[in-house]
């Protein structure tokens, strides 16, 4: 009886350490409240002074944490760079040449461990506020969320797992909604999220394709792409993804109503059939808070998505590379 009981205490105590184990830890917004309150106002004066310096900062910052986040989670791991015996994610296809801000990072990195004195903002974070922060300074208070924390870092970063997560500008509608139901998001987060293109250039590389050979593109508007993009060469030249580059408002979905996306990609959202994804181009189109609101929330969502906490990872010293 005696043994029976023992037992059932072993049982008892074995399950509540397996739910107190720290790296099932949540992301909090308060995580650095007591250790480092000076962190998120550094990154967000440094994050404001870069933008000054550049506005298309504030755009690069943002794909940063979403090319992170896709790949194996947010845990910093775009950001390690290749060394003689590992290759990371930059040189995947959809980084190489493309991915921008990486100066700002150190940047911010280097600003936040001298103000509290030794290494304890991961990598991750720094993205997830740096993407929230550029929107918020570019688009106005009302895209401003509190942006939930606790992230480490990654030892170990995969070009492959880049090269197979991150979604390419020449997928179709379906495509994109399976890539982001893989990563567990939905319909409503694949429209929302992809309007980060309010934000930022792409190069002709990436957009091609799409003036010289689909029909679901507003003719001008192609015609005067094939200027900056041309059928051969000049892949490097940038076009707006968007009319308002460095505002966060809503003509990236107004441009998509008049077949004026810029990317393959974009258009697919809408096709003008009534489809839900139709349904919701059209009301982010027509109503900026309904976008604000639905934008924010998918942002929370895409940041939680695998989270390295608790002992899992570590903080690193350097963005860069992994700790000694
Ligand atoms: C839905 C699938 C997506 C595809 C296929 C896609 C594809 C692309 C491509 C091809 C570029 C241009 C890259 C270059 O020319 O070097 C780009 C730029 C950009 N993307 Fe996406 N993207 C997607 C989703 C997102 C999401 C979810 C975000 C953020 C929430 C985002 C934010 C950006 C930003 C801000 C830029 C401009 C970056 C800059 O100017 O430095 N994208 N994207």
């Amino acid at each position: 009886m005696a043994s029976n009981i023992q037992t059932l205490l072993v049982l008892v105590l074995a399950t509540l350490a397996i739910f107190m184990i720290p790296s099932n830890a949540q992301l909090t917004p308060n995580f650095y409240k007591k250790v480092c309150p000076q962190a998120l106002p550094i990154i967000r004066s440094v994050v404001h002074r870069e933008i000054i310096r550049e506005r298309r900062i504030g755009a690069s910052l943002l794909r940063l944490h979403f090319h992170d986040c896709f790949v194996n989670g947010c845990d910093g791991s775009v950001l390690l760079d290749d060394t003689r015996n590992f290759t990371g994610e930059k040189t995947a296809l959809p980084n190489l040449n493309s991915i921008r801000g990486l100066e700002v990072v150190d940047e911010i990195k280097e600003a936040v461990d001298k103000a509290c004195k030794r290494p304890v903002v991961s990598c991750a974070d720094i993205l997830a506020t740096a993407a929230r922060d550029s929107v918020a300074i570019l688009g106005g208070p009302h895209l401003r969320y509190s942006v939930l924390l606790g992230r480490r870092d990654a030892r170990t970063a995969s070009k492959d797992a880049a090269n197979a997560n991150l979604p390419p500008p020449f997928f179709s509608f379906s495509q994109l909604l399976s890539n982001f139901k893989f990563h567990g998001l939905d319909l409503k987060d694949l429209v929302a999220l992809s309007g980060g293109h309010t934000l930022g250039f792409a190069r002709c590389t990436t957009f091609r394709d799409r003036i010289y050979n689909d029909t679901n593109i507003n003719p001008t508007f192609a015609a005067s792409l094939r200027k900056t993009c041309p059928r051969v060469g000049a892949g490097n030249n940038l076009a707006p993804l968007d009319p308002t580059p460095a505002t966060v408002d809503t003509s990236y979905f107004k441009e998509l109503l008049c077949k004026k996306g810029l990317l393959h990609s974009d258009q697919e959202l809408y096709k003008g059939n009534g489809s839900e994804s139709d349904k919701l181009v059209e009301l982010y189109s027509r109503n900026p808070f309904a976008f604000a609101r639905d934008f924010k929330a998918s942002m929370i969502k895409m940041g939680n998505m695998k989270p390295l906490t608790g002992n899992k990872g570590e903080i690193r010293r350097n963005c860069r590379r992994v700790n000694n």
